[in-house]
């Protein structure tokens, strides 16, 4: 390890690490440290591709036996890590994961120089090659919520189909705060006109965010968010990711398919997914077991995170790490010294100068 990583970081617990957190943590900060010449360059193709080549080219060096089971690639045909891909280095005896990515979550914002991108990475253990521990939703868009703990716990618990109403009543009851008080997170879109009308309805305050779910929905199980609950229509690649972090953290997501239309609709039961439109899955659902890891890193500055930053020869990362088993949560501020920096890059298979 060459950066200097300002948190404590417990050697021997990181070599018996089996879910390889700081080799994700190093994939996520290459990523966002190549992306960064294209932040408000009005190229959200091109940023994307960046952040896909050093997130592939540095799994790819890890040890693990990995799957992608959540690629970009489904919802904007972007340059994305695809669903199936084979990442790592397939040794015998490395750990068999299912990957999750997502290089940019955020592309229109980091190409127009805005706060809220990050890069993310969700890995859980799987017993088998076949085994799937982090779901693999068909639809475009899932229709989520999401919550912190203190909503989780106790009786009563927050339904895709209850009214924003009940909803918002059962949070507040659980927050010890008034419904007026509370602050709900949604994308600003106009599949959500109704939705933002009926929690205007309540008293509630709004907070609409332009791009960025996986941080929104995250937002609620984060004690200093000032988010109470996330709720709305967004990718379903983002909740799986999204569930991965809130199994560290305590809290809960549901999630349940949303066609766009009837053509998909048509075409998710075509491919034998009918019963599954239905279903509501759960932060387990989504995200299996008890060895999942969540890892990302700010690109631009959000709610969770920093983005990066460049001082003459140092670029700075901020990071997270979080573990479901231990529910450890670590923040890592990353120097990179740019005169031997190198990210392995899938494009040259090499370690490339940044
Ligand atoms: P990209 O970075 O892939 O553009 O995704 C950004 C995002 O805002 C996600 O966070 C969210 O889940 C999804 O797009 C919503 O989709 P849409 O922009 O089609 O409403």
């Amino acid at each position: 390890m060459s950066d200097y990583v300002s948190a404590t970081v417990d050697a021997l617990e990181m070599q018996d690490e089996e879910l390889i957190g700081m080799d994700l943590l190093r994939a996520c900060e290459a990523a966002a440290l190549n992306v960064f010449h294209w932040i408000g360059k009005g190229d959200k193709e091109a940023a994307d591709a960046a952040a896909t080549d050093a997130l592939r080219g540095m799994l790819n060096i890890t040890d693990m036996c990995g799957t992608c089971t959540i690629g970009e690639g489904i919802k904007d045909q972007a340059p994305g890590i695809f669903i199936g891909e084979k990442l790592g280095t397939w040794r015998d005896g490395s750990p068999e994961v299912n990957i999750a990515v997502d290089p940019i979550d955020g592309t229109t914002l980091t190409s127009k120089g805005l706060a809220g991108a990050l890069t993310v990475i969700a890995a859980a253990k799987a017993a088998t090659h076949d085994q799937r521990t982090l779901a693999a939703i068909p639809s475009y868009y899932v229709d989520k919520i999401a919550v912190g703990p203190k909503v989780k716990e106790g009786t009563g618990m927050i339904r895709l189909g209850a009214t924003i109403e009940q909803n918002l009543e059962i949070v507040a009851l659980k927050l010890g705060k008034r419904v007026r008080d509370l602050v709900v997170c949604l994308l600003d879109r106009p599949r959500h006109e109704k939705m933002i009308h009926d929690v205007r309805r309540t008293g509630a305050a709004i907070r609409l965010i332009g791009d960025g779910d996986v941080a929104a929905a995250i937002a609620p199980s984060m004690p200093e968010s000032n988010v109470d609950i996330y709720m709305g229509v967004g990718g379903s690649p983002e909740a799986v990711l999204a569930a991965a972090a809130i199994r560290c953290l305590g809290g809960e997501i549901l999630a349940r398919m949303w066609p766009r239309d009837d053509d998909e609709r048509k075409q998710l039961e075509a491919a034998g997914h009918g019963d599954l439109i239905k279903r509501v899955y759960t932060t387990t659902d989504l995200a299996v077991g008890e060895d999942v890891v969540f890892v990302a890193t700010g690109i631009t500055d959000n709610t969770m995170l920093r983005g990066v930053r460049i001082n003459g020869r140092i670029a700075v990362t901020y990071s997270v790490v979080m573990r479901a088993r231990s529910g450890t949560v670590r923040y890592v501020k990353a120097f990179h010294d740019l005169t031997k920096k190198t990210i392995h890059l899938a494009s040259t298979s090499r370690h490339e100068r940044l």
